[in-house]
């Protein structure tokens, strides 16, 4: 096995619009987009589609919604035996994207909130023959530790996507992690410092690698990704396209990074890698249904 990914899965309901209504106001939106999403699911199906072997840690709804993510899953080819249905409604995310393809989100995590440490626990075997364990913050942060915690304990490298920034998230358990990739405003949050320009973002990066990460990696968005070690920084430039919907586009980079590194390749190809899958999935609408296969990415 490939990857295990410990985390969320939403249903995300997408509206299309030209503007936020004002306060008291109904406002007509052009398109509507209905589909499987939430961090973690994203980048399994994106490292699934690329041809990994994923299992899934991670709690579906007590409803439809739930049994159409598993079968979801079992499509891309990702192995469902730690999927688990918890006794909450799923985890649902309405989004609204604007012209410019960007987007705002909102999570109401339901069963992801049920996903705790014992249930971490309980798939150990399955886990351990991963070889790497992805996690973001959708889920509660207990079960983040533990599973950082048992992928130290049983040598499997750790990439921690920071997702959605959480202030709280201990800097102990972040330095235990092999790679650890927010986006720019997620390092901005993080680091209580500014992220305007790329020289702040370097600055901001360099101040978590001096408390002790490791391989930091931040998402830039069409500006491209900043790789930072202690002994060196990269920036891998972005790749200038006509964006759709930038809705799991961060999701999508996480799954094809992770894929390309348990094949073998290099951190610094993965991530040029990962930056133009990233590329190719927001000139598609939706938030999965954007993500290419290997087909279509090596076409691409
Ligand atoms: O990163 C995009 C994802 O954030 C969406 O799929 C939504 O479900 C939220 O989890």
């Amino acid at each position: 096995m490939d990857i295990a990914v410990i985390g969320s899965n939403m249903v995300d309901l997408i509206t299309y619009l030209e503007r936020m209504p004002e306060e008291g106001e109904t406002l007509e939106a052009p398109e509507f987009e209905m589909g499987c999403g939430g961090k973690g699911a994203n980048q399994a199906v994106a490292a699934g589609r690329l041809g990994s072997d994923v299992l899934m840690v991670t709690k579906v709804g007590n409803d439809l919604f739930g049994q159409n993510t598993i079968e979801n899953f079992k499509k891309n080819g990702i192995r469902t035996d730690a999927v688990e249905i918890g006794t909450k409604t799923s985890g649902v995310a309405p989004i609204f994207v604007d012209p410019n393809a960007k987007n705002r989100i909102l999570i109401i995590q339901g069963a992801n909130s049920e996903l705790l440490p014992e249930t971490v626990e309980n798939y150990r075997h399955q886990i351990e023959e991963a070889k790497l364990i992805i996690l973001q913050l959708e889920i509660p942060l207990e079960t983040v530790y533990k599973a950082i915690d048992m992928g130290a304990e049983l040598g499997i490298p750790v990439l921690l996507n920071p997702a959605p920034a959480n202030p709280a998230l201990d800097l102990e358990y972040v330095k235990k992690c092999t790679y650890f990739a927010p986006n720019e405003s997620e390092l901005g949050i993080l680091t209580d410092m500014p992220v305007g320009s790329l020289g702040e973002i370097k600055a901001a990066a360099a101040s978590l690698i001096q408390k002790g990460v490791k391989n930091l990696i931040v998402t830039m968005g069409d500006k491209g990704v900043l790789w930072m070690t202690e002994e060196k920084e990269t920036v891998i430039e972005g790749k200038k396209v006509d964006a759709i919907d930038t809705t799991g586009a961060g999701d999508s980079f996480i799954g094809c990074f992770a894929h390309y590194l348990t094949k073998g390749y290099v951190i610094e190809e993965s991530l040029q890698k990962a930056n133009l899958y990233a590329a190719q999935a927001v000139q598609g609408r939706g938030t999965q249904s954007s993500y290419p296969t290997k087909e279509e990415f090596l076409a691409y």
